[in-house]
């Protein structure tokens, strides 16, 4: 079967098409390349269009013969979408609707779409999917929202769905193929990293106020490899007849942001510059998941999640990608 990946030019879209096509599907990607990148797409063809282009949207599924959705193509910045929702329920409600709209025309009815932890707000424990729901984000509220039009769409036109919240997504391809590349780039594991390969300014660490432990806030981050293979198995499990629900992605461990800078420093060898800032007041403080339900509907466990691993591949990533843009420079001026 083919698979059409929406936003498959990005991070999670890039290493979601490398693990589809392992599985011997095929898989395109569309993408209007607004933050990913056309060389990222490697493992199928490539439509360049925007998610709202719903015609453009069946003509690939149809030139693609798709049997399958993965809709991971959004606006992702949960800090950015406080100062302009309006352009964040346009991407990710008015777009998804879109792509819904291409799917059943064409007779597509099997959805695996990209939810998020940000639906849950702050949170007293782990987050379990049956807890009641609570964004304090524009961009939490999007995700949300879709998760509602996929019940409303299953009962009424059939869709088989399954809404993937994930958690912080971080390090890349253990095999060095593909990796995080953001401009700006707003998470902060490649950004200790590129503070310590010595090409980003001093990193803020937000918090001192968030009462955790060391001050900072607590997040669950999970390999991009083992958020590739849900996906997959996610699409499996529906053309298999599975249940249509909402999963955590996640490592299921608790996470402080100087954990990570000490981790970065291990790794790299490198003391990171940072700068202490008070911690934003929307920010939750604590987003651990629990991940017993993915293991009991997918039998997906996460296998590269723990956070050395974690730094390990994105690291050597950014010192590849690093070195070369060293090196193009270098033989610049040199010319
Ligand atoms: N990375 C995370 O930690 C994380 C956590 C929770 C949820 N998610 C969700 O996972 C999905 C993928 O995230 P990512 O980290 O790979 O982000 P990303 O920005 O790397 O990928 C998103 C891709 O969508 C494309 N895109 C954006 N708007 C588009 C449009 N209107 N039309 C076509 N393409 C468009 C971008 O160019 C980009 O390539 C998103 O839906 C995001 O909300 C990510």
């Amino acid at each position: 079967m083919n698979v059409l990946i929406t936003g498959g030019a990005g991070f999670i879209g890039s290493h979601t098409a490398k693990e589809i096509k392992r599985r011997g599907f095929g898989a395109a990607a569309v993408d209007n390349l607004k933050m990913g990148h056309r060389e990222a797409v490697r493992w199928g063809p490539f439509v360049e269009c925007g998610i709202h282009e719903t015609r453009r949207l069946r003509e690939a599924i149809r030139d693609f013969n798709a049997g399958a959705v993965i809709h991971l193509a959004a606006d992702a910045n949960a800090r950015e979408s406080v100062e302009i929702p309006r352009h964040y329920y346009d991407t990710n409600v008015a777009g998804t609707l879109s792509v819904l709209d291409a799917m059943l025309s064409e007779n597509v009815t099997t959805l695996v779409f990209a939810s998020s932890c940000s639906i849950y707000g702050n949170l007293k424990g782990v987050a379990i999917e049956k807890d009641p729901p609570l964004p304090i984000s524009p961009y939490g509220e999007t995700k949300l929202f879709c998760e509602k039009v996929l019940r409303s769409y299953e009962k009424a036109y059939g869709l088989r769905w399954m809404a993937m919240r994930y958690f912080n997504v971080a390090g890349a391809d253990p095999e060095g193929e593909i990796g995080e590349d953001h401009e700006p780039e707003a998470h902060i594991i490649p950004r200790v990293i590129l503070n310590c390969l010595g090409v980003h300014p001093p990193v803020e660490v937000l918090g001192g106020n968030h009462g955790t432990d060391d001050g900072t806030a607590i997040r669950d981050y999970v390999h991009v490899s083992d958020v590739a293979r849900a996906n997959s198995i996610a699409l499996q499990h529906l053309m298999n007849g599975g249940a249509c629900e909402p999963v955590n992605i996640g490592s299921g461990i608790a996470t402080s942001v100087r954990q990570i800078i000490r981790a970065v420093e291990r790794e790299t060898g490198t003391q990171a510059r940072t700068i202490d800032k008070p911690a934003h007041s929307g920010d939750p403080n604590w987003i651990v998941s629990d991940i017993t339900r993915a293991r009991e509907l997918l039998g997906w466990v996460p296998r590269d999640s723990s956070l050395p691993r974690i730094v390990e591949t994105a690291h050597s990533w950014f010192r590849a990608r690093t070195g070369a843009a060293e090196a193009a420079y270098a033989s610049q001026i040199s010319r």
